[in-house]
Parts: C-alpha cells; sequence; structure tokens
C-alpha cells in the first residue's frame, strides 16, 4: 500500500514527530575542499540538500522547519564568498518557489533582511507573500540570522511598544521573537562534526533535543534526516519532571 517507504521511514512513529526542527546546515566547505574542490561547490551541493530535506520534511508531515543558511557572522567571509552564496539563495528562492508553493510550505524569513542587495531582498518577500496562505509545513529560513540579535531585537521591540516590567512575560517575549506564534524547537540537527549553536536560536533551543552527526551538509541525506528524527524518538524528554 504504502510505497517509497525506505526501511528508515518505516521505523518513524509519525505521531510522535517533533512539531519543531532546526538545522545548522554546516560543513559544505570541507565536503568541497576534500573533493579538491573550491568552497563555492559545497554550497552549491549544499542547496541540493535543502531542496531534498524540505521535501522530506514536509512530507514526513513535519509542521515547522528552520534552516541556518547564513548568520549574522558569516558577513566575516571573503567577500567572494558572501556573493557566491547570496547568489545560491537567490537561484533557490526563485527557482524553487512555484515546487515549494505546490507543495504547501510557507515561507518565512528570521533575521534582517535589510542587509541584503535589493534583489534578494525582492526575492524573500515574493516567496512569503506567494506562500503565506498555505498551511502545510511552515519553512523558516533564517538569513542574517543571530541568536543574541534576535534577542536585543525583542528588548527593543518590547520597550518600543510601551510594555511595562510587570507585563513582560515569556509569552510576551516570545511574541517578539522571529519565531511569534511558533512552538520552541524540538529537535536540532547539525552535521559536520561541531557540537555549537553558533548563534542560532538561543531563547528558543531552552528544552531542544540535540542530533550531532561528522555527516557534512552536502552529504546529508533523507536518510540522515530520517536517522536523526529516529534517535529523537527514542530520547526522554522529561522537562525538568521525573
Ligand atoms: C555551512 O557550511 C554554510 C554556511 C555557513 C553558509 P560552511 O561554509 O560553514 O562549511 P565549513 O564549516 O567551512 O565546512
Ligand atoms: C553556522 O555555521 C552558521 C550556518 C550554518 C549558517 P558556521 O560554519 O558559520 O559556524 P562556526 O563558525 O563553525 O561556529
Ligand atoms: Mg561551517
Amino acid at each position: 500500500m504504502v510505497m517509497n517507504m525506505n526501511e528508515l521511514q518505516n521505523r518513524i512513529d509519525i505521531n510522535r514527530l517533533p512539531l519543531h526542527v532546526g538545522i545548522i546546515m554546516d560543513g559544505n566547505g570541507r565536503w568541497a575542499t576534500r573533493r579538491g574542490l573550491p568552497r563555492p561547490l559545497g554550497h552549491r551541493e549544499g542547496m541540493l540538500r535543502v531542496v531534498d530535506i524540505v521535501r522530506c520534511a514536509s512530507d514526513l508531515g513535519i509542521k515547522h522547519l528552520t534552516l541556518y543558511a547564513f548568520s549574522t557572522e558569516n558577513w566575516k567571509r571573503p567577500k567572494e564568498e558572501v556573493e557566491g552564496l547570496m547568489s545560491l539563495l537567490l537561484v533557490y528562492i526563485s527557482k524553487r518557489l512555484e515546487e515549494i508553493y505546490k507543495n504547501n510550505v510557507k515561507i518565512n524569513v528570521f533575521g534582517n533582511m535589510n542587509d541584503f542587495s535589493d534583489n534578494v531582498q525582492n526575492a524573500l518577500t515574493r516567496a512569503m507573500e506567494r506562500t503565506q496562505e498555505n498551511d502545510g509545513m511552515v519553512l523558516n529560513l533564517a538569513l542574517n540570522y543571530g541568536g543574541q540579535q534576535e534577542i536585543v531585537r525583542a528588548c527593543k521591540k518590547i520597550v518600543e511598544q510601551g510594555i511595562s516590567a510587570d507585563e513582560i512575560s515569556s509569552k510576551v517575549f516570545k511574541d517578539n521573537l522571529y519565531s511569534q506564534g511558533q512552538p520552541d524547537l524540538d529537535l536540532i540537527m547539525r552535521p559536520s562534526g561541531e557540537q555549537r549553536l553558533s548563534n542560532f536560536m538561543l531563547f528558543q533551543a531552552a528544552y531542544s533535543e540535540f542530533y550531532f552527526t561528522d555527516v557534512l551538509w552536502p552529504d546529508f541525506t533523507e536518510d540522515e534526516f530520517y536517522k536523526a528524527i529516529i534517535e529523537y524518538q527514542g530520547r526522554s524528554r522529561r522537562f525538568g519532571g521525573v
């Protein structure tokens, strides 16, 4: 009856999926270097995994997926590399928009878009507008995103609204984060062997489960995604209880 189900996918309990998955898409540069290729080719291959994993997560029934694609610190990289990443982003957003739309995925951006070129800003705005009525998976693209910056921004927004100290609660705070209205992260995956957050979703990671793997992002296939979900489903989440 069910076709195309592989063995790993079969082991996933679809009734206990993480509501919100975050992925720190790391290792593109090393993937290329290990093959004697220039780093941009690693980013190009990494973009293909974005296409695969977005489709895979949405097909599986994940409701919220946040992809860390460009951090506030990534501007430190050589100009050519940053420009290459920007053009890949443009290609992804424009070439894949209809496919994303048809998959009922809604695109959101976490991060300050003002620092991007007009081209990139327009493409992102178009993507958000085109998909805003979709009610399948929410795909948050963390672009020019930093967790500390997001927290500082929330503080400023709260002050600007004239909210008093007494009125500030976790709920009010969360309503002023980019992720407003979305659940905290249940699961954070980080390929490439690094075991750190690198400024990703600091507030929303309070009770996240972490999944680290040495696999590099360009090698992160659907099966790697399934493995992470299976491991997550084997964890005991206590949230401070017993
Ligand atoms: C992740 O791959 C992509 C971005 C940070 C934009 P890297 O470019 O960080 O790859 P490594 O860590 O150098 O291998
Ligand atoms: C984190 O990866 C940012 C993204 C994946 C977009 P980095 O490669 O920038 O992180 P560090 O420098 O290894 O901590
Ligand atoms: Mg890296």
